[in-house]
């Protein structure tokens, strides 16, 4: 197999493609075969600037990429307005799809890439890369241990950064026309993902965003806030905050009936070679609850590669079954892709609506 390397095409020079060329080069399973942007000058620069090998073919159309026959799968870093044009163009012309996230407009747009996809048995995944970290399998054995963990009762989670002066004037994920869901697709993707895989991907039974969100003067979201409530009578339920106007953070909180698990670097870890989570078992108040019975357990997962170079392995390795073993497309990915999209949409659906909840 290793001589057989599944070949990437990259659609888009968007500076998220930096990172992913990076990681294509690190996972054992994959080759940058090629690389499209709008114009050949401007493929021709970011190739130069991320020192790819001259073997790489550089095209000056997106439609290029996806018209090379040794492109087996195709990495779509394009703003979200256009996803569902291109991720359809190429599951039709056979290519296997990595999209990034937020990876539709909405769930209907969505939709129709998974359709295309399933029409032409191509695998389909989105670029959440924290999914992809070994510490993310690590907590899992945690919350989903019932008698060190106990039931889960509640999740919070906040995700943001405060973006350079430019990226406002300048950045797709602040322009109406191209990422209209702002704060809330870019970085409240994630918390949604982290409460649907806390949840054991089981969908929450309503939304209601919360009053506090902002607004650009070009009407994409800054900031806001959102509940997901679970069960009939809504006895769990996760809070989130995403920005684009705070501090980077990157809080994961899943609390037990039993046990609690908290980490400040759940989307990014903070180094790269190992990262780690915080977690605190049975632990009750001393006399005059002056101090905790029990001290938090730092767990510290080491990672053999980045995340997102895992991510692309595992993508690459369901690429190789597909196209070398005749297996089908792994459906977990886009299962998890149209939950969270199904979430995102709930929560722009309550915002537009003054905060009301919406059933799911
Ligand atoms: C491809 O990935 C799979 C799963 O990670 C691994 O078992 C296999 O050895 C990899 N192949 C190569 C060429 O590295
Ligand atoms: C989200 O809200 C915007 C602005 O009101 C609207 O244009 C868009 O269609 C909504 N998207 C979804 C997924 O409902
Ligand atoms: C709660 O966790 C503690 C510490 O892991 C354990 O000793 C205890 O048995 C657990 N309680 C229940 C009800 O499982």
């Amino acid at each position: 197999m290793a001589d057989n390397p599944v070949r990437f095409g990259i659609i888009g020079c968007a500076a998220i493609a930096r990172k992913l060329c990076r990681a294509i080069a690190l996972a054992p399973n994959a080759t940058l075969h090629a690389l499209g942007s709008r114009s050949i000058e401007k493929a021709k620069s970011f190739a130069a600037a991320n020192r790819l090998s001259g073997a790489v073919k550089l095209y000056g159309s997106y439609g290029d990429v996806l018209d090379d026959p040794l492109v087996d799968a195709v990495y779509l870093p394009l703003p979200t307005s256009l996803h569902a044009a291109w991720a359809v163009s190429a599951a039709r012309r056979g290519k296997h799809v990595l999209l990034e996230k937020p990876t539709a407009v909405d769930a209907a747009e969505l939709d129709r890439i998974l359709e295309a996809c399933q029409a032409s048995g191509v695998q389909f995944m989105d670029g959440t890369m924290w999914l992809h970290h070994p510490r993310t399998e690590k907590m899992m054995e945690i919350v989903s241990d019932r008698g060190r963990f106990g039931e889960l009762k509640s999740i919070n989670s906040i995700s943001m950064f405060a973006p350079s002066r430019e990226f406002f004037e300048d950045n797709i994920r602040v322009k109406p026309d191209l990422d209209s869901l702002g704060a809330l697709g870019d970085l409240g993707w994630y918390c949604i993902g982290a409460f649907l895989w806390a949840a054991g991907f089981e969908l929450p039974s309503a939304a209601s965003a919360l009053p506090d969100v902002t607004h650009s003067s070009a009407g994409v979201i800054l900031s806001c806030s959102a509940v997901l409530y679970w069960g009939s009578a809504h006895e769990t339920a996760a809070t989130f905050h995403c920005s684009f106007l705070a501090h980077a953070s990157m809080d994961l909180a899943v609390v037990g009936s039993n046990g609690s698990l908290h980490l400040k670097d759940f989307t990014i870890p903070i180094e790269e070679g190992s990262a780690s989570f915080e977690f605190t078992p049975g632990a009750k108040f001393v006399d005059l609850h002056i101090g905790w019975s029990a001290k938090p357990e730092k767990v510290l997962v080491p990672a053999e590669l980045p995340q997102e170079a895992l991510m692309i392995r595992e993508f690459a390795s369901l690429v190789q079954g597909i196209r070398d073993s005749g297996r089908s497309p792994e459906s977990k990915w886009p299962e998890i892709s149209r939950k969270t999209q199904l979430v995102l949409d709930a929560v722009n659906k309550s915002i537009d609506g003054g905060c009301m909840l919406v059933h799911l």
